[in-house]
C-alpha cells in the first residue's frame, strides 16, 4: 500500500442544512446557481436556496439534463466568463454537479471545453464550487470526477481534477422525499457498483479498505431489502451517507480498481440513453462471469462476508447469482433491451465506440480486451 489521500469537501449533513449555504459562500462573491430540469422548483429546494442566498448577489442557469451535455453546459461557461462569476453553486444530482464541474474548469480555459475530456487540456484552475445534493448515487458531491456527454458524437467521457472538488456538500436527506422510486433504486445500484469497482478485484489483504467496502455493501443490500421503509428518515440518511462514502476516494486508496463496468456502461447510456445505474446492472453480472478466474477469490470473500453464503466449490458463481438476484428483486434488469431488435448491430456499435475511446484493455488486469467486451456484451444484450 502506498497512497496519498485527502478529501477537502466540507460535508454539511442533515435536516435544515441548506440554510448553511449562507455562511459557506462569501457575500463578496458573485454566484451562479446551476440546476437541472426543475425538480428543485417543485420540492421547495429552490425556495430554501433563495432564502439562504438573500444577502448574496446571484444569477441562475437551469436546464442541465440527466447525462449532461457539453452543448448545454457551454452556455453556462459563457455566462461564468462574461459575468465574472466567482462561485458556482450546483443544486441537483450527479448530472448537475458533474456539469457544474465542467463549467468551473472550462470557464478558466480559452479553448473548447471538450479538450478537458479528451485529455488535450490539463485542468490547472477552476471557478470554486459547492454542491447541494438532491439525489444520492454518484458521490460527485465530494469527489473530483465528472462525466460529460458530447451529444454530437454520442461520446460520454470523464475527467478528474482536484480543482473541481466541491468546497462543501450540503446533504439534507429531506430532499429525497420527492425522488421517484426509480431514482432511489438507481442510487442503491450506482453506489453498490462503485463499491464493487474498488473491491471486486484481487485479494490484497488491505483489511480496512475491504472491511469498510463490505460494510457499505451490506448497508446497501439492507436498504434494497427494506425498500418499503424508504419513507423514513433513517432509510434516507443511510442511503445518502452510504452513496457518498462509496465514492469519496477512501475505500479505493491504495488498492487496485476495476471500473470496466462503468466504462462499458457509459457507452450504453451514450447510445441508447439508458439510466447510468441501469447500464451498470446490465453489464456487471456478465462481466463478472467473464472475468471469473481472475476475480474468484474476491467473489468468494464477498459471498461469505456480504451475502452470508457458505463456503463451497462454486461459491464465486453463487455470489454473482446473488448480485444478479439483488438487482432483480429491485426490478432492475440485467439485460439491455433498449437497442431494438438487431443484437449484432448493437454489439458492433458498442465495440466501435469502445475502440474509438481507446477502451482496449480494461479492468484491474487490463484483461478486458475488445474481444472480452464483445463476449460480455453477447451475454448482456438481449
Ligand atoms: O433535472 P431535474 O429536474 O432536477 O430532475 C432530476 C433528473 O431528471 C431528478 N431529480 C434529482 N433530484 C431530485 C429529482 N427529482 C425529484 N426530486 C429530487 N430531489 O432525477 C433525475 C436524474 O438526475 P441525475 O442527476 O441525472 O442522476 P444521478 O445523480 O444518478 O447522476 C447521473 C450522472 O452522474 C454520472 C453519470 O454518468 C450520470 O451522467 N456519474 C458521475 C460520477 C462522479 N462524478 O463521480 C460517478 C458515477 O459513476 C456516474 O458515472
Ligand atoms: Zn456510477
Amino acid at each position: 500500500m502506498r497512497f496519498t489521500y485527502v478529501n477537502t469537501t466540507q460535508i454539511l449533513f442533515g435536516k435544515g442544512q441548506i440554510g448553511s449555504v449562507q455562511s459557506s459562500i462569501s457575500t463578496q462573491d458573485k454566484i451562479l446557481v446551476i440546476y437541472g430540469g426543475g425538480s428543485i422548483k417543485k420540492n421547495g429546494v429552490y425556495d430554501q436556496i433563495k432564502e439562504s442566498l438573500k444577502n448574496h448577489q446571484w444569477i441562475e442557469f437551469s436546464g442541465v439534463e440527466a447525462n449532461p451535455t457539453k452543448e448545454t453546459l457551454d452556455k453556462a461557461v459563457e455566462i461564468v466568463k462574461q459575468q465574472n462569476i466567482d462561485f458556482i453553486l450546483a443544486v441537483g444530482g450527479g448530472s448537475v454537479i458533474d456539469g457544474s464541474k465542467y463549467v468551473a474548469a472550462a470557464a478558466k480555459y480559452n479553448g473548447d471545453g471538450w479538450d478537458i475530456l479528451t485529455g488535450d487540456h490539463q485542468v490547472s484552475d477552476a471557478t470554486p464550487l459547492g454542491a447541494v445534493l438532491t439525489l444520492p448515487a454518484t458521490g460527485s458531491e465530494s469527489n473530483s470526477g465528472a462525466v460529460i456527454t458530447k451529444a454530437a458524437t454520442q461520446a460520454k467521457l470523464s475527467f478528474m481534477s482536484p480543482y473541481v472538488q466541491p468546497k462543501f456538500a450540503v446533504m439534507d436527506p429531506d430532499v429525497m422525499k420527492t425522488l421517484p422510486e426509480k431514482q432511489l433504486i438507481n442510487g442503491i445500484v450506482d453506489a453498490w457498483v462503485h463499491v464493487c469497482e474498488q473491491y471486486l478485484t484481487i485479494s490484497h489483504g488491505a483489511m480496512v479498505q475491504d472491511g469498510y467496502a463490505e460494510t457499505l455493501l451490506r448497508t446497501l443490500k439492507t436498504l434494497g431489502e427494506n425498500f418499503e421503509q424508504r419513507d423514513t428518515d433513517e432509510w434516507r440518511e443511510n442511503l445518502m451517507w452510504a452513496a457518498n462514502q462509496a465514492l469519496n476516494g477512501l475505500i479505493g486508496s491504495g488498492v487496485p480498481q476495476d471500473w470496466a463496468t462503468h466504462l462499458i456502461g457509459h457507452e450504453l447510456t451514450a447510445l441508447w440513453g439508458v439510466d447510468h445505474a441501469r447500464s451498470l446492472a446490465i453489464v456487471q453480472p456478465s462481466l463478472l462471469r467473464n472475468q471469473l478466474s481472475l476475480k474468484r477469490s474476491k467473489l468468494e470473500q464477498m459471498g461469505v462476508n456480504v451475502f452470508g453464503l457458505k463456503p463451497s466449490e462454486n461459491l464465486a458463481e453463487k455470489t454473482i447469482d446473488a448480485i444478479e438476484r439483488f438487482y432483480h428483486t429491485m426490478q432492475v434488469s440485467t439485460q439491455l433491451t433498449e437497442h431494438g431488435d438487431n443484437k449484432q448491430e448493437a454489439i458492433d456499435a458498442v465495440i466501435a465506440q469502445l475502440k474509438q475511446h481507446g477502451m482496449n484493455a480494461l479492468g484491474e488486469h487490463q484483461a478486458i480486451t475488445l474481444e472480452a467486451s464483445r463476449q460480455i456484451l453477447t451475454e448482456a444484450i438481449a
